[in-house]
């Protein structure tokens, strides 16, 4: 290992943070040794409760079973909204930027509880009733935040599908958790390029009998087809309902979404996350990681589509009374300066972004960002994927101008929140560590064989215990739930990560273990993007690895092996690359394709996956050994034609 330099917590953060080095030890501790008055007090701070609960938390690990606060009743959006309205009603809530520079708007705490009264109305006169699944495929306008609060405000479960995913990934998602009413936009707008929403709906609801409305926000104005029974216009449909609309009450426990994510193996998985525990979760990390102070301008660059967007530009801003940012386009339009001059021109004081955007942004060179002001800025977060200590000197350097903190926040899909983050009033920073446990939060590190290491070491990430915002289960398939994340460590909730703990304690996050590839921060399951490929019918058998990729972290390699008679070529080269596009998504594009004689397996017909890892990253002299396959001389043929040197 290279030194690591350790960053000191700035003097101001040290004196002012929420909270300081001696308060994250006391907390903590607390958090672990007496959990249920620990949690008992936050819940009370953080939320407010139509029926207050008596129970706090009810685990058990070995049956991937958690309940939080279940006996208390609360709504999302009376948390998100109403009750800051008395104190609030004209502070902006959310910051609109559009795509074009010369768009933007603010919404107050007062328009957005019309907004989302108005369109929970119109749920209403739709039919959707307390439980239904609601599917959202929408741009980054605030109608999206509307229309996730909406279904919040009447109990209904939102299924948001990210708006860069294809027709069918969509349709594949309204299927599986059997929505009746999708919300969308003409079209969305992304770097200057329209996105053709309507259109991609329209398809997939070809395959979705059960859909009876399309809400259809009017971003751009384009012509679109129109299904007259089944599709109404948002402006006009909510412009008739009323400015009101009683909150439902909920269980703790009961649904607030469903959020879809890849895994190791089959279609993506429906993560379900409850009312009272995520809300808490995304709200108090919210605060604390961000050391949030009233009046600040937080702006997170993640789409809604992803867990990142619901937790850090919806539920935990809004639930703190903040003022959340949303982003209609991406950093590098019109130019690699965009992020810095939104910074400027709205005042943003904390920017959360993914390393894979840094990377991007660091290419383009410094003086995209030097010649922007920046002084606004205190603090700047990271999530997604590991960052590489250069990356993080560069933000820390030329971004912050060594002013502010970085944290280096680790979590999933399923963790809803922050579970292993710095606080930048207490913990001194080491480049590329997403250093320590958030309050409550025990993990642990693993050996092959189970074992728990004590100390200094790696090995596979698990938590020992459950936090509020814990996956509750698998929309449809509870047992899924178990079999991937509580049965691999009976006992424990498994990441899919391995990590490291240093001799301080610190944590480094050292990528996913399992089958699963981390793209420009983009999860994706390697079995997805081989189903899309073998779809095409001169493929015989595709397997797909992760590489390193300077800009997107990893890069996707895929090992194609044809049926005998079709030869290899630069179109069939193109229409597997369109077929993972057209299946999936522009995300799951692999960047190399390498023809594949045959792939390398154990004799009882398992492939090595292990082996195409190292051939793709071009680390052939750790292959290990291949005595065991069953034809060891396709190795050498995989060796010799492949394609990252
Ligand atoms: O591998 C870890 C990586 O992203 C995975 C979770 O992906 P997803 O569910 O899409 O959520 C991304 C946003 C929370 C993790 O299993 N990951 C996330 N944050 C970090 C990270 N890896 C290293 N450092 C991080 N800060």
């Amino acid at each position: 290992m290279s030194e690591v330099h350790t960053r000191p917590v700035p003097a101001d953060f040290a004196a002012d943070a929420h909270i300081r080095a001696e308060d994250y030890q006391k907390m903590y501790r607390q958090s672990v040794e007496d959990p249920d008055a620990f949690w008992a007090q936050q819940a009370k701070d953080f939320l407010q409760w139509e029926k207050p609960f008596t129970q706090v938390i009810e685990e058990d690990l070995k049956r991937g079973h958690a309940a939080w606060f279940a006996d208390g009743q609360l709504n999302v959006t009376v948390n998100c909204i109403d009750r800051h309205l008395p104190t609030r009603a004209g502070q902006t809530a959310l910051i609109w930027e559009g795509d074009d520079p010369a768009e933007s708007e603010a919404i107050t705490y007062g328009q957005l509880h019309e907004n989302v009264c108005r369109l929970a109305n119109l749920l209403k006169t739709r039919g959707v009733r307390k439980g239904d699944r609601v599917c959202i495929y929408m741009p980054m306008i605030p109608e999206a935040a509307y229309a996730m609060l909406a279904c919040a405000r009447i109990g209904a479960v939102h299924s948001v599908v990210f708006g860069g995913f294809s027709p069918d990934s969509l349709k594949d998602r309204i299927l599986d958790s059997d929505c009746r009413l999708v919300i969308t936009a003409d079209e969305g707008v992304r770097g200057g390029r329209k996105v053709p929403l309507k259109a991609n709906v329209d398809q997939a609801l070809a395959s979705c009998p059960d859909v009876h409305t399309a809400i259809v926000v009017k971003r751009t104005g384009a012509n679109i087809d129109w299904d007259s029974k089944r599709d109404i216009w948002y402006a006009e449909s909510v412009a008739e309902m009323k400015p009101e609309c009683a909150p439902e009450p909920m269980s703790a426990e009961d649904p607030l979404f469903i959020l879809y994510t890849s895994g190791s193996t089959g279609k993506p998985k429906g993560v379900q996350h409850t009312t009272a525990g995520y809300l808490l979760m995304a709200a108090m990390t919210f605060k604390y990681a961000f050391d949030y102070k009233e009046g600040d301008v937080f702006w997170c660059t993640a789409d809604v589509g992803w867990i990142t967007g619901h937790s850090y530009i919806v539920y935990g801003p809004l639930c703190a009374g903040a003022i959340s940012l949303m982003f209609e386009g991406v950093p590098t339009y019109p130019d690699a300066s965009r992020c810095w001059q939104v910074v400027d021109k709205h005042k943003v004081n904390i920017f959360y972004t993914a390393p894979t955007a840094i990377r991007a942004l660091m290419g383009a060179g410094d003086e995209y960002v030097t010649r922007t002001d920046r002084s606004s800025l205190k603090l700047l977060g990271t999530v997604g994927e590991p960052i590489n200590p250069e990356a993080w000197e560069w933000y820390f350097k030329v971004v912050g101008e060594e002013r502010c903190p970085i944290v280096d926040t680790w979590w999933q899909t399923e963790t809803g929140a922050h579970l292993i983050t710095p606080l930048p009033g207490a913990t001194p920073l080491k480049p590329g560590s997403a250093t320590f446990p958030f309050f409550g939060v025990q993990p642990a590190l693993l050996d092959e064989k189970g074992r728990e290491i004590e100390g200094e070491g790696e090995g596979a990430l698990v938590m020992k215990s459950s936090w509020p915002s814990m996956i509750r289960s698998v929309y449809g398939d509870h047992q899924r739930m178990i079999d991937t994340y509580f049965s691999t460590f009976p006992g424990y909730y498994f990441t899919g990560d391995g990590a490291r703990r240093d001799a301080d304690g610190y944590y480094w996050i050292t990528g996913r273990i399992d089958d699963v590839l981390n793209v420009s921060g983009h999860r994706l399951g390697t079995a997805e993007i081989e189903s899309a490929i073998v779809l095409h019918e001169d493929t015989a058998e595709a397997a797909v690895v992760g590489y390193p990729h300077d800009i997107k972290g990893q890069g996707i390699y895929a090992y194609v092996t044809l049926k005998h008679g079709h030869e290899p070529s630069e179109e069939l080269r193109q229409a597997l690359i369109d077929l993972c596009v057209k299946e999936i998504g522009p995300i799951a594009k692999p960047d190399i394709i390498q023809w594949a004689p045959g792939l390398p397996k154990t004799r009882s017909g398992k492939i090595m996956r292990r082996i195409l890892r190292k051939i793709a990253c071009n680390e052939l002299d750790t292959l290990g050994d291949t005595s065991t396959l069953a034809d060891p001389s396709v190795v050498e043929e995989l060796i010799e034609h492949r394609a990252n040197r």
